[in-house]
């Protein structure tokens, strides 16, 4: 969501996306990498910088490791990445059911819900670092958390996930459970950026915007879900400022009635 860039770059290969990198690194030109976009609310005044988009990278390598393993490219979307994993009969996926994006923003900001996140299936993660570097790194090293990462400086390039051997069947039983779990109480068919609060430590954020009666409050195009309070929607007209203005409103509600700063889970560009 918000306004465009002055430059999209869309590299067709990791070769591709290294040298440009470098190139941009080495220029000092300032830019920053996307996948789908889906956790970010850009400016209504644009980004004011290249983007570099990775949905071109979209490559998928089984192989075996001491057991089935997955190279996945950063621009791989996730409901792709569980619907193959379902149809080979692999575990260890299922957890990212119903979140939209790519491989490279789920590492970024270890995606993941009540079943799982990235952190618990992803071993080895590819980067470029900020002096144009490609590095494999071991994923425990990268700070895997809560919606967060040590990676958010540098550019995932792609991850390999550790995964266990089923039946298609059987995964698939378990994606379609946690999707219609998820299809009950989230608003997965409206456009949204998912999540828009952190759950502040043993709380959920949805909760306490809901007793603080924000379900269905509008500004411009954008609201805040009757089906889930953590959720904003895009009637397709909204603007950043729609939503800067109900992001303001849902804080200083909760800090009124719970006296607890709620922290954004999406990026705000
Ligand atoms: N609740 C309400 N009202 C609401 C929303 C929730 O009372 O409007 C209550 C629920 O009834 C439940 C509790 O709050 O008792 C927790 O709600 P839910 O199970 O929906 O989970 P959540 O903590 O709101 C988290 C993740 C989701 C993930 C789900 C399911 C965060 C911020 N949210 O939601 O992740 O899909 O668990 O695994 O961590 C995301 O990261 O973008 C995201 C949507």
């Amino acid at each position: 969501m918000g306004g465009g860039a002055p430059c999209l770059l869309e590299p067709c290969d990791r070769a591709v996306l290294a040298d440009l990198l470098s190139f941009l690194i080495g220029e000092k030109i300032p830019f920053r990498l996307i996948g789908a976009g889906s956790n970010i609310l850009a400016g209504d005044d644009g980004v004011g910088v290249t983007l570099v988009a990775t949905g071109r990278l979209v490559d998928l390598d089984l192989f075996d490791a001491d057991g089935p393993c997955l190279r996945v490219d950063a621009g791989v979307p996730l409901p792709r990445l569980v619907a193959f994993c379902s149809k080979q009969g692999l575990s260890g996926v299922e957890c990212l059911t119903g979140i939209p994006g790519t491989v490279g923003g789920a590492v970024v900001k270890n995606a993941g819900g009540r079943h799982g996140d990235v952190a618990g299936v992803v071993e080895r993660i590819t980067v470029i670092d900020c002096r144009g570097s490609v590095r494999s790194v071991d994923s425990s090293g990268c700070g895997l958390r809560y919606r967060q990462s040590d990676l958010e400086r540098e550019a995932v390039v792609d991850a390999i996930f550790r995964l266990r051997k089923s039946s298609p069947r059987a995964v698939r039983e378990r994606t379609v459970e946690i999707f219609r779990q998820k299809a009950r109480s989230q608003p997965l068919e409206a456009r949204s950026c998912g999540c828009v609060f952190k759950n502040p430590p043993g709380e959920s954020a949805g909760r306490l915007l809901d007793e603080a009666n924000l379900k269905g409050i509008e500004r411009g195009g954008a609201s805040i879900s009757r089906k889930h309070a953590n959720f904003m929607i895009n009637d397709g007209t909204a603007t950043s400022q729609d939503f800067d203005f109900l992001i303001q409103t849902a804080r200083d509600s909760v800090r009124d009635r719970f006296g607890l700063d709620l922290e954004l889970e999406i990026d705000r560009w």
